[in-house]
């Protein structure tokens, strides 16, 4: 088979049949009206055909660990820290990596086939990365997986923090991370950014920073992550993930704000679900959403995604791998159910997130491309969110590796109809 037929396609009109050979995409052409089944061809039957969904950010090293050894009762980051604690020190590498495989698996049964994941590397001798570096060898028949140095406990103010994110970097992970708000001071922080920054440039790796990922409105390291992105040029590589903070900035402070960031020119990754839940825990009312300015980035031209952040760890309790459950809590937290957002709302899984990590030619539906793809269970961005639609079918680089099969509701007739409902 090497064939789909009757597709819909984001932002055409009409029927589309797609062709591959040798794992590359060979023609997209228009259908004159819809074409009959056949043995040959995958039938869309009029759904919508998308590239992969794309999660930017998860911590595969921590999940499917909640309730190990307690659960997090209180529901805060602080709790989870403790509870991470306590399962952090039962991890070995078989147990990392049999977790992060069967989350990858969640992933793909939901249509991803691209992920980028953070790995803690606060970790004397690496040996969670090490595990990591080959999980991502290993999952590459069904995931893309890039993976992010993540000084969870700070670079500046951690014993070694400098010499363990260069032993990462040199071990081979594709992105360097930070969290400039979590180190000891704000000189810290701002050190933390041009070490990371330098770090990321000499070694030729992609950046992805968890950054002011709180309430406080003075933690200000996005402005400094802005300026050091825009000084180097270095804004199609550069990712700033959650951002909180941005939502407890007063407008005067954003306006100054968004300016660098438009010179900047970097990518933003919310992850709602995991914010919501996180922040605006010291608020009693009103309470704070505690997300980023997701529709002003994007009405500002800036690229912004979503993102699940965690599945079943001490952190976030919930999570089943599936990334539209995250869209259509985004829209909803962060006021996007307007007309225009919902007709382009797969934007934040798709191409805005392959944007941020620099997927390129590596990704969509043209021709020369992957023949990677995904059909969908309904015919257009909105219907797919309404319905809450589900990934039917996942094609990488021409073999099919995910089918689904919807579940099927019969309303039974009334024995007593009512008027209007019967018989
Ligand atoms: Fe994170």
């Amino acid at each position: 088979m090497n064939q789909i037929i009757n597709a819909r396609l984001r932002g055409r009109d009409g029927l589309f049949s797609i062709e591959w050979a040798g794992g590359l995409i060979r023609a997209i052409d228009a259908q004159p009206g819809p074409q009959p089944a056949t043995a040959e061809a995958l039938d869309a039957g009029g759904m919508l055909v998308i590239p992969p969904l794309v999660e930017p950010h998860i911590h595969l090293d921590a999940a499917l660990t909640a309730g190990e050894p307690r659960w997090n009762l209180s529901g805060t980051l602080f709790e989870g820290i403790e509870r991470w604690a306590e399962r952090k020190a039962r991890v070995t590498p078989e147990d990392t990596k049999a977790r992060a495989h069967r989350t990858l698996r969640m992933l793909a049964a939901h249509g991803i086939q691209h992920v980028r994941s953070h790995v803690d590397v606060t970790e004397p001798g690496l040996g969670t990365l090490k595990a990591m570096l080959e999980v991502r060898d290993e999952a590459r028949g069904l995931i893309d997986l890039q993976l992010v140095a993540f000084p969870q406990e700070g670079i500046e103010s951690f014993a070694n923090g400098r010499a363990l994110m260069t032993e990462a970097v040199e071990m081979g992970v594709d992105v360097v991370g930070g969290i400039p708000h979590f180190e000891n001071t704000r000189e810290q922080g701002v050190a933390s950014i041009h070490f990371l920054m330098d770090l990321a440039e000499r070694h030729g790796r992609l950046v992805d920073v968890h950054c002011d990922e709180t309430d406080d409105p003075h933690s200000r390291f996005l402005e400094v992550l802005a300026e050091v992105t825009r000084v180097k040029g270095m804004g199609a590589r550069v990712t700033a993930s959650h951002t909180t903070a941005m939502g407890s900035y007063d407008n005067a402070y954003c306006s100054r704000l968004f300016r660098v960031l438009k010179q900047a020119g970097l990518s933003f990754i919310s992850c709602p679900t995991e914010s919501i839940h996180l922040q605006g825990r010291f608020d009693s009312y009103p309470k704070r959403r505690g997300l980023t300015r997701v529709p002003e980035l994007d009405r500002a031209g800036l690229n912004v995604c979503f993102a699940q952040d965690s599945i079943v760890d001490p952190w976030y309790p919930l999570g089943n791998g599936n990334l539209l459950r995250i869209l259509d809590a985004g829209l909803h937290i962060c006021h996007m159910l307007g007309y225009e957002d919902l007709q382009r709302c797969l934007d934040f899984v798709t191409d805005h997130s392959a944007r941020a990590l620099a997927l390129g030619a590596g990704y969509g539906l043209e021709v020369g491309r992957p023949a990677s793809l995904v059909l969908l269970s309904a015919d257009s961005d909105y219907e797919v969110l309404r319905s809450q639609g589900q990934a039917l079918l996942s094609l990488r680089h021409g073999e099919v590796i995910m089918r689904r099969t919807p579940g099927e509701t019969t309303l039974l007739p009334l024995s007593t109809p009512a008027p209007g409902y019967g018989p």
